[in-house]
């Protein structure tokens, strides 16, 4: 099929509650639709928006193009939860329907403002020669869940930005609102972030570019977020076209952070070192990320399980991505970590079981036959070396394999090339971290029929894959030449 402009621009309502149904039922029955991570209804997903806590419930929103596995007219479909994992998917509920965002309700966030949820996005408008302008919109949400847009744009494009000016972030002080964008300079075309203050959420002034320690953020900069963990600023963001010598990354484009020293909502200062960028996640497919902190003072992160530009093996089947798990966001020993939930234990079915092993050179089975869905902790001696396979085939030649070393100048790398559908290569199909010397290695692994989250340490680094392999290999084997020493847990989990 072929996705002309005209069909991906089709409106909603053209749409028939057949094509909907056969989309549906296509993304039902792939065997690659995880069980407890979101996923589309029916076509494409793409950003967490409007990640929020009001009235009782969590609430997430994704990206969505609904139709296909394209990006096309974008809506936001809404997610609630009374746990962070258990989600509720309550379909398309903030779709184009004004002249402000004729071509597409973009990405943007929430903040709970006394009985409402206040909802910032970015309405996509092309004119007929195609061209582009982007505003700033805002909707509410009551306590009933309807909602309804605010009839004026919050933000009309300054004149100093390019079309390139999306992904609000609402803020306050105690004194004002703020909003953080994402923007590329009209002269230079490079990424900025945009600052706007009010103090009535009705008219924005225009303060002009963040300033920033960093020295070049590329051509454009998507889904800022800046949030206060334990107390020290958080500025997360997709830079594109981030050049290597910044930082050094492999995925298409980048999803970083910057740990800062301070931050002044004033003059819209984030003061910090100018070589403090660090990939948020180590793996293959992170984007997007959003983050926010709730009234119980925890700060939390959601992100895209998928890239911009990359064709995924789910496009043959109509429909594509998935969020990430919830991950708390919290600093140990000046590291910021990304933790799983704990109470994404509620999702095990049976006991979880206690590994104990033998250590054995060869091959050494984990588990035989574990399930498409499980949560794997494992805590690995210190001074082993050897490959992890998951979702191995019964041959063990195939399978996601992670080799590590706790020795001196331990690493871990992770290698999807023999996990099924070869997808992205291009952009190299190993990611590789750096481990502690000499000491014990700590996983929480979540497998999801075709997701993978590798939590290392705690969280001090997470790698995040998708893997396309047949769902019968489900074998976790070590692989070594001495054997390897180790204790785990295994737990079954459910669909959420
Ligand atoms: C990031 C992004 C955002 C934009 C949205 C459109 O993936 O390009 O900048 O708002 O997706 O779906």
């Amino acid at each position: 099929m072929s996705w002309t402009r005209e069909k991906r621009y089709r409106s909603y309502s053209s749409w028939s509650n057949n094509e909907i149904k056969n989309l549906k039922i296509q993304a039902e029955n792939s065997p690659y639709k995880p069980g407890y991570h979101i996923s589309p209804l029916s076509g494409l997903l793409n950003d967490p928006n409007g990640f929020s806590y009001f009235n009782g419930k969590w609430h997430v929103f994704y990206q969505s193009f609904p139709f296909g596995p394209v990006h096309g007219l974008k809506s936001w479909v809404h997610c609630i939860s009374d746990d962070l994992v258990h989600w509720s998917n309550l379909g398309n509920e903030l779709v184009p329907s004004t002249k402000y965002d004729s071509h597409g309700v973009y990405s943007g966030s929430a903040l709970a403002i006394k009985n409402n949820l206040l909802l910032a996005y970015t309405g996509n408008v092309r004119d007929k020669s195609w061209q582009r302008t982007s505003f700033q919109n805002g909707a509410l949400m009551n306590q009933q869940g309807q909602i309804t847009k605010i009839e004026q744009p919050l933000i009309r494009q300054p004149q100093h930005v390019t079309e390139h000016f999306r992904d609000p972030q609402l803020l306050r002080d105690s004194e004002n609102y703020y909003i953080l964008l994402g923007a590329q300079d009209k002269k230079t075309l490079k990424g900025e972030f945009s600052w706007f203050k009010s103090i009535d959420l009705k008219n924005w002034e225009d303060m002009g570019y963040l300033k920033h320690p960093f020295k070049d953020l590329g051509y454009m900069v998507e889904c800022p977020n800046l949030v206060f963990v334990d107390g020290h600023p958080v500025l997360i963001f997709c830079p594109q076209g981030l050049p290597q010598k910044e930082l050094k990354y492999k995925n298409i484009y980048p999803n970083v952070y910057s740990v800062g020293t301070s931050f002044d909502f004033s003059s819209g200062t984030f003061n910090g070192e100018p070589d403090s960028l660090s990939n948020l996640d180590d793996g293959f497919d992170v984007y997007a990320s959003q983050a926010f902190t709730a009234p119980n003072g925890t700060t939390y992160l959601i992100s895209w399980i998928g890239l911009p530009e990359i064709k995924y093996p789910t496009d043959q089947e109509n429909w594509a991505h998935c969020l990430s798990l919830v991950k708390k966001l919290h600093f140990e020993d000046g590291h910021l970590l990304q933790t799983p939930l704990s109470a994404q234990k509620k999702l095990s079915i049976k006991k979880s079981e206690l590994i104990t092993a033998p250590s054995i050179a060869g091959i050494q089975e984990v588990n035989e036959n574990a399930d498409q869905q499980y949560e794997l902790e494992l805590s690995i001696d210190a001074d082993q070396e050897g490959n992890l396979l998951l979702a191995s085939s019964k041959d063990h030649k195939q399978g996601i394999q992670m080799s590590f070393n706790t020795a001196q100048n331990g690493n871990l790398t992770v290698d999807r090339s023999k996990a099924g559908i070869q997808f992205a290569s291009k952009y190299g199909t190993k990611r590789s971290i750096k481990l502690p010397h000499q000491q014990s290695l700590n996983l929480n692994i979540f497998i999801d029929h075709s997701v993978c989250e590798i939590f290392v340490n705690k969280g001090e680094n997470v790698l995040t894959l998708r893997y396309f392999a047949p769902q019968k290999n489900t074998k976790i084997a070590f692989i070594s030449n001495n054997g390897i020493k180790y204790s785990g847990r295994y737990t079954k989990l459910t669909d959420m």
